[in-house]
């Protein structure tokens, strides 16, 4: 699958616009399952077609419990997400805060979908209380309810044989083993609490890392980056993994918010396994980089 998927959930750091890219680095047959245990939007759940079977988690649970209504009940997301969209066009921008309200006290996932899909630049924020605090994204309406309902019906099907579980990435992967393929998309070191409150602990990541390598389970990361001029240089030890890619996302959707300008960003792809030279090519096609370039930077 190389055509670009809309999403059905907008997230902040979505790799929705990379999915593509980096599911040319999966490894072509999948004896395992297939793990995401940081799936936000899940933009890499449409390529695990590879694995029959999958498991992604979160921490937050509103998220997942948007994933398990798409997954079991596409319409229903696709109506309750019209109500909403209507009742906005009708009634104007306080409806928004109606809705943004009404999740801070209810903790409904259909209002966070609704509220993701029409806040500032898709910018998925809590503050430290854990309430939604993003405002409305005035000049654009939302995506149509009748097509969004397709984006409903089709991610339905995608995710059928995905089990979707609140819990830290740990827990998501702790059956793991020899054989299968874990996607990992962590928060970020250098854009961490900017967007969501999180303390996100990098030794104990590694260390997970390290368990992973020790039993054969295949891993894809995401991470990191370069954003214009500001480094966001959190290192993966160099004996965690075997390769390293870099990948350019376009532009940042932090500063577009700040409105600090516009900033080329570059994130960092490790694998600890080799893809290749077929996955490669097809990396650096999509990805439009010189494929020569990852002569000396795999190993
Ligand atoms: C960069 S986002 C993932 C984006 C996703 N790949 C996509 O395409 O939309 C990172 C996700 O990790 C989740 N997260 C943060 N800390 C976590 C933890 N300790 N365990 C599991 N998930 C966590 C966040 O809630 C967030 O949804």
């Amino acid at each position: 699958m190389s055509t670009k998927i809309e999403p059905v959930i907008k997230w902040s750091g979505s790799k929705g616009k990379v999915a593509s890219s980096i599911a040319t680095l999966f490894p072509q047959k999948i004896s395992g399952r297939y793990f995401e245990p940081f799936v936000g939007g899940g933009a890499l759940l449409p390529y695990k077609g590879l694995a029959t079977i999958g498991l992604a988690g979160d921490i937050i649970p509103e998220l997942i419990g948007i994933w398990n209504c798409i997954k079991s009940s596409p319409g229903v997301v696709a109506s309750e997400y019209e109500v909403r969209w209507s009742s906005l066009q009708e009634n104007g921008y306080l409806e928004y805060y109606k809705i943004r309200d009404s999740f801070n006290n209810n903790r409904d996932p259909l209002d966070l979908l609704f509220l993701t899909r029409t806040c500032v630049n898709g910018l998925v924020r809590f503050n430290k209380k854990g309430d939604f605090n993003n405002s409305l994204h005035h000049t654009r309406p939302g995506i149509n309810p009748s097509e969004f309902r397709k984006i409903c019906y089709q991610w339905s099907t995608y995710i059928q044989k995905v089990e979707f579980v609140v819990d830290d990435y740990r827990n998501t992967l702790h059956s793991t083993m020899n054989g299968d393929v874990v996607f990992l998309d962590p928060p970020y070191g250098g854009t961490k609490g900017r967007y969501q409150p999180t303390n996100f602990d990098l030794s104990a990541f590694f260390n997970e890392l390290d368990r992973l390598n020790s039993i054969g389970a295949k891993w894809i990361l995401t991470f990191d980056g370069i954003a214009g001029s500001r480094e966001y240089n959190t290192q993966v030890p160099r004996d965690l993994y075997q390769t390293f890619l870099p990948l350019p996302t376009g532009n940042s959707p932090f500063t577009k918010l700040m409105n600090a300008g516009i900033d080329a960003v570059v994130e960092s792809v490790y694998l600890n396994f080799q893809p290749g030279p077929e996955s490669i090519r097809k990396f650096a096609e999509n990805t439009r980089q010189d494929s020569s370039i990852f002569t000396n930077l795999r190993m």
